[in-house]
């Protein structure tokens, strides 16, 4: 598993405001848009193109185009659907599927409610959104979900990981190809399995439902 932790001032000072308990949703959920475009320029930095012939006003010379099948983009409900409008402005011409998973508050166990996903995934580039990776209950299930039905390589965008929930991602994935990109790797989690110093919990924060 490949893991890439943002480094960028412009990152940092957007995850600042994001976490400040004082942000209110509107805020949190513009917030939320940008800085998954600055980490989507990482994230798909291997996506997979083709050399394509056009015409200049100049003259002719190759290109490149986003290679058929097209990228899915995963967004996980409730909290990964606030990163998808941010996901799709630098990749358009995705597809989008919808998982549904709910952590368990007092086992932190992660249940999958909700699927909308293509049966055959074969040659598929995945990219899953889920805004933070914990225990990495939910964000491991996501991924067996999409290799169950033939994912080529899945990228996951977190904005917020703790170390137990990268651990844990490093075990279940073994030798498969799957990219982490985070905007910060925290301390710790909470005994109540919450990230430290975290941002609370982002699917309250950005629909307003604390
Ligand atoms: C949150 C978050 C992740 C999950 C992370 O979702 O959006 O999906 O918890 O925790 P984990 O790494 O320990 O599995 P939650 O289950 O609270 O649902 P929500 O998005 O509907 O708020
Ligand atoms: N889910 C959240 O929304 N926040 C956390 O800190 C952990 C899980």
């Amino acid at each position: 598993m490949r893991l890439h932790v943002a480094d960028h001032p412009l990152i940092t000072h957007k995850l600042t405001v994001l976490r400040d308990k004082s942000t209110p949703s509107p805020v949190f959920r513009q917030l939320t848009e940008e800085l998954v475009t600055l980490l989507a320029y990482e994230a798909t930095r291997n996506v997979q193109v083709e050399s394509v012939e056009i015409e200049t006003p100049v003259t002719a010379t190759t290109g490149v185009r986003i290679s058929e099948p097209r990228p899915l983009v995963v967004p996980i409900l409730r909290a990964g659907l606030g990163m998808l409008e941010g996901m799709v402005k630098l990749l358009p011409t995705a597809e989008v599927g919808f998982l549904g998973m709910l952590r368990n508050e007092e086992t932190l166990e992660p249940a999958t409610y909700a699927e909308r996903l293509p049966d055959d995934l074969s040659d598929r580039q995945c990219f899953v959104l889920d805004p933070m990776l914990a225990t990495g209950g939910s964000l491991g299930a996501a991924v067996e979900f999409l290799f169950a039905r033939g994912a080529q390589d899945v990228t996951a965008i977190c904005l917020l990981g703790a170390p137990e929930g990268v651990a844990s991602m490093k075990r279940k994935v073994g030798d498969r190809d799957v990219t982490l990109v985070l905007g910060a790797l925290d301390e710790r989690l909470t005994d109540k399995g919450y990230i430290f110093p975290g941002l609370g919990d982002a699917g309250d924060r950005l629909y307003g439902t604390v």
